[in-house]
């Protein structure tokens, strides 16, 4: 691992983790998550992201907490996004991915997993529930965060403004087509979910933003070194006023990183 001070494209730097093994880079995600749970006088808010990218994060805190190296009693887990319409226990909804492949495995109180309701008849007023569900802890303290290759943070897709917080949305075509393989058939990805905004991001205290693949190395620079732009969501992560870190694989980060 090498760790960098990072210019982008405001004029300021961020810390960036490098890696070379997806195990190592699960591992300094995971002690994060730990450290800060670890150090809280509170119960902490952590938003986590679904998709292939932090599951090296996950497998690491599920060892962990076997060992007993982290508990998630005082936890309050928020989910970023929620498909619209799958139903209750589908493989692929997002609420069924972290309860595989964290919650189920780590002891978090089920009254202490939050997430959006996709299957409600209301997802306008399912959004306002699920906000005032994050400002009722009193914000989030950590929020975990992948890219999509179009620049979506979340759900956020390309025309997202920085002052929109959850709310429906429309998947872009690229995100369908990208995720069309946890589905195994494009006509099976949903069209629509539910997300929390760009808003919310920037709001929590904390961002760990994940990359790894040579897929993702173009979008990450433009995110970060590029013009600040709804084309881009990714790149208002630029105007956070908090902490905000880059952990990715070599791969990501060469055009970011000589
Ligand atoms: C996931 C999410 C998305 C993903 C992004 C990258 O909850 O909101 O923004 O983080 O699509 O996905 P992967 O990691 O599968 O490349």
């Amino acid at each position: 691992m090498t760790m960098h001070h990072l210019q982008i494209g405001n004029g300021q730097t961020i810390p960036a983790a490098i890696f070379d093994d997806p195990r190592e880079f699960g591992q300094f995600t995971a002690e994060r998550i730990r450290d800060l749970i670890a150090g809280a006088t509170r119960d902490v808010a952590i938003c986590f992201a679904t998709g292939a990218t932090p599951l090296p994060v996950y497998e690491r805190l599920v060892e962990m907490h076997a060992a007993g190296g982290v508990s998630f009693e005082r936890v309050n887990a928020f989910l970023l996004d929620e498909y619209i319409g799958l139903p209750e226990g589908h493989e692929q909804s997002f609420a069924t991915f972290m309860r595989r492949h964290l919650f189920d495995h780590v002891g978090l109180p089920a009254a202490r997993f939050h997430a959006p309701n996709g299957r409600g008849y209301n997802p306008v007023e399912e959004s306002r529930r699920y906000r005032e569900t994050i400002d009722a802890v009193g914000g989030l303290d950590l929020t975990l965060l992948g890219i999509g290759p179009n620049g979506h943070i979340a759900f956020n897709e390309p025309g997202s403004r920085a002052d929109e917080h959850v709310r429906l949305v429309a998947l872009a075509p690229k995100t369908r087509e990208a995720n069309a393989r946890f589905f195994g058939d494009l006509d099976q990805v949903p069209k629509h979910a539910i997300t929390i905004g760009i808003a919310d991001i920037l709001a929590s205290r904390r961002l760990i933003l994940m990359a790894t693949g040579a897929g993702k190395a173009e979008i990450l620079e433009r995110a970060l070194r590029g013009p600040i732009t709804p084309d881009v969501p990714a790149s208002f992560l630029q105007t956070h006023p908090g902490e905000l870190t880059l952990v990715a694989d070599r791969a990501a980060a060469a055009r970011l990183i000589a």
